[in-house]
């Protein structure tokens, strides 16, 4: 019997993730279906506990729902603990196990699909909310020489890295960052400063706002990367070209990836993700 997945979210409409699932699927030979699910803004809980009973397997989820999926988890891998939210469920007699494949994503996407070397290089994320939160320890178990964290609300940024300084010390990456090497700031505490590589994670460029960012951010070679895509992450991007970065990313390749991982999650199969983000680019 044919196995079903989907992603909960709410808009879900303009979802890439039933074309990416359904290549994986086709790719590796998997029997199963992908749907993209509407979930009401209030009724979350009772449209996951709907898809369990119709036989729901796996699901995604996606905004606005990605911290009420990790409340709705009954157990959570340690990325998800980390980032106390939730984009990849799976069901089985045990219960909803709730997974992140977010940070594991982009850093496979700056690495692998983008070719950039994280070890070593300076690193701005800018924004503290969900999405900064998630990249915060996979960026540093890259080694970084150091992660600088900014965000509007320079109170949010504190407390992340108040979180992470201690998870950091306790870290079971192979290459521990120094707990100094976490610094929360202001945007305008930025200036004068340079970095390797800058990230996007704040939700601005979804709501057709700029970045209030000084100049001179991107170092030589400094790639530009937002964790959006398409129309989401155009102001950003178009900031960091007239800024000079070197290199532009936007986060189509992320998103492939998270759903690669989360597809091993489920099926135990990893995915090749190359051709299927050549077909994505190619749809753009
Ligand atoms: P997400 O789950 O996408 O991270 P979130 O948790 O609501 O969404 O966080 C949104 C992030 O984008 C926050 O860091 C927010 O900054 P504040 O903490 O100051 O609100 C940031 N953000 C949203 N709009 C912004 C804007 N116009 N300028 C600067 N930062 C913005």
């Amino acid at each position: 019997m044919t196995d079903r997945y989907a992603v909960f979210g709410n808009p879900v409409a303009h979802s890439r993730s039933p074309l990416i699932h359904a290549a994986f699927a086709r790719q590796t030979a998997q029997d199963l279906s992908y749907e993209a699910v509407l979930a009401p803004l209030d009724g979350f809980a009772g449209a996951i506990r709907d898809f369990v009973a119709a036989g729901g397997k796996g699901a995604n989820v996606t905004v606005p729902f990605k911290e009420e999926a990790f409340r709705l988890a009954s157990r959570h891998s340690p990325r998800a603990l980390a980032a106390k939210a939730v984009n990849t469920l799976r069901f089985d007699a045990d219960g909803a196990f709730g997974d992140n494949t977010d940070g594991t994503g982009l850093v496979a996407d700056i690495r692998r699909n983008l070719g950039f070397r994280i070890s070593g290089t300076r690193i701005l994320l800018l924004g503290a909310g969900g999405a900064a939160r998630g990249g915060i320890l996979p960026l540093l178990a890259q080694g970084p020489a150091c992660l600088v964290i900014a965000n509007r609300t320079v109170e949010k940024a504190r407390a992340l890295r108040e979180e992470f300084a201690g998870a950091v010390a306790t870290s079971q990456t192979s290459t521990p960052v120094p707990a100094a090497a976490l610094v929360a700031t202001s945007f305008s505490a930025l200036a004068g400063r340079e970095f390797d590589l800058v990230i996007n994670a704040t939700s601005a460029g979804l709501a057709g706002a700029h970045l209030d960012l000084p100049p001179g951010l991107f170092a030589p070679d400094g790639l530009a990367y937002d964790m959006a895509y398409g129309r989401g992450a155009l102001a950003f991007l178009e900031f960091a070209r007239t800024h000079r970065a070197s290199r532009l990313a936007d986060g189509l390749g992320m998103l492939v990836e998270q759903a690669a991982e989360a597809f091993c999650v489920w099926r135990g199969v990893r995915p090749e993700t190359a051709s299927v983000l050549t077909m994505l680019r190619g749809e753009q």
